[in-house]
């Protein structure tokens, strides 16, 4: 029986489903591994079915010579080490489209809560300090409706959030590498500016690209610059594409409005910057965290999974030059 490794805690129908095929060595104590440990665990299995904080580098891989998959429950895979995989045969898979929609309502649930100060009123009502019942200009946010809304990255996940948009009567600006077809702006109402004329033109502000050493730093001081003061920026895309400490003091100066941030560089660990600001708002790494959507990624994983070890090109293969390999 083939052994696969699921590196931290998965539903039960899940491990279930996997262990009608397949004989499953559970992190069920849900403890992230260390190094030592991942690389010990992996020795012994077929497949691995991962989370986006599982580093699987070239000394895990080095230490699993029966290692033929990598399944990331999740759709960045920037955890995994897809050269050092390809060169020894081993496909890497991700879950694309099952997490669009949650990912885009986080998204809006950030903006409107940057917006319209939602924690600080929270913590406000919490701390005993509202005495007085109605204060004309108390907790002033920023309108979301008739505003202009930028989107830098338009993939599904940014197509989703412009989507959104339409019920808030917003104007949208996206810009991407390449430019969407026709129909696909008609559709969504959007509109493909440069990088710099969205980042001056807009109110509202998210980044959602996907997380490669290429874009690591994607926005910085000098974005946060351009913008208006009034923006709000909001980041769930990946920690890393954004500049953290430049974010911070974007927001310490005033240089813009407001953020909400999903996620960090080096999370858990957090920038202390942050704690001492009114205007962001936190949240854990929670852009996917719907029971139904977690539950659909982990589907996903499972059937990317089962596909390589029972010798079938799995739905979604993000190195398909291993492919080539193969053949040769
Ligand atoms: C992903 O899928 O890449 C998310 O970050 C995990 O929720």
């Amino acid at each position: 029986m083939k052994r696969v490794l699921v590196t931290r805690q998965v539903f039960p129908e899940v491990v279930a489903r996997l262990r009608e095929r397949f004989e499953v060595d559970h992190n069920d104590a849900d403890v992230p591994y260390t190094p030592a440990q991942m690389a010990e665990r992996a020795a012994m299995a077929d497949g691995i079915l991962a989370t986006v904080m599982d580093k699987v580098d070239e000394d895990v891989l080095a230490a699993a010579p029966g290692l033929k998959v990598v399944s990331n429950i999740a759709v960045g895979y920037n955890n995994v080490d897809v050269a050092a995989a390809t060169k020894r045969g081993i496909r890497v898979t991700n879950t694309p489209g099952v997490l669009d929609d949650t990912t885009a309502d986080l998204t809006w649930a950030l903006l409107m809560a940057a917006a319209r100060r939602i924690a600080e009123g929270d913590a406000f009502v919490r701390r005993g300090e509202w005495k007085i019942a109605f204060t004309m200009s108390a907790f002033l946010g920023a309108d979301l409706h008739h505003a202009t809304l930028g989107i830098l990255g338009m993939g599904r996940i940014g197509q989703a959030i412009a989507k959104r948009a339409t019920g808030f009567d917003m104007r949208v600006l996206y810009h991407n590498r390449s430019r969407l077809p026709e129909a696909d702006e008609k559709r969504l109402n959007a509109t493909w500016v440069e990088r710099d004329c969205l980042l001056a033109e807009s109110d509202f502000i998210v980044v959602m690209v996907p997380y490669s050493p290429a874009v690591h730093h994607f926005i910085k001081a000098e974005d946060f610059a351009k913008m208006k003061p009034t923006a709000v920026f909001v980041n769930t895309a990946r920690g890393g594409i954004v500049d953290d400490a430049a974010l911070i003091e974007a927001l310490r100066a005033k240089r813009i409005a407001a953020a909400g941030v999903d996620v960090f560089e080096g999370e858990p660990a957090l920038n202390p910057g942050y704690l001492g600001l009114s205007n962001v708002v936190l949240t854990p790494h929670i852009g996917s965290a719907s029971r139904a959507t977690r539950l659909r990624m982990c589907e996903t994983a499972v059937t990317n999974l089962t596909a390589v070890l029972e010798g079938r090109t799995p739905p979604h293969l993000v190195n398909p030059q291993v492919l080539q390999g193969d053949k040769a």
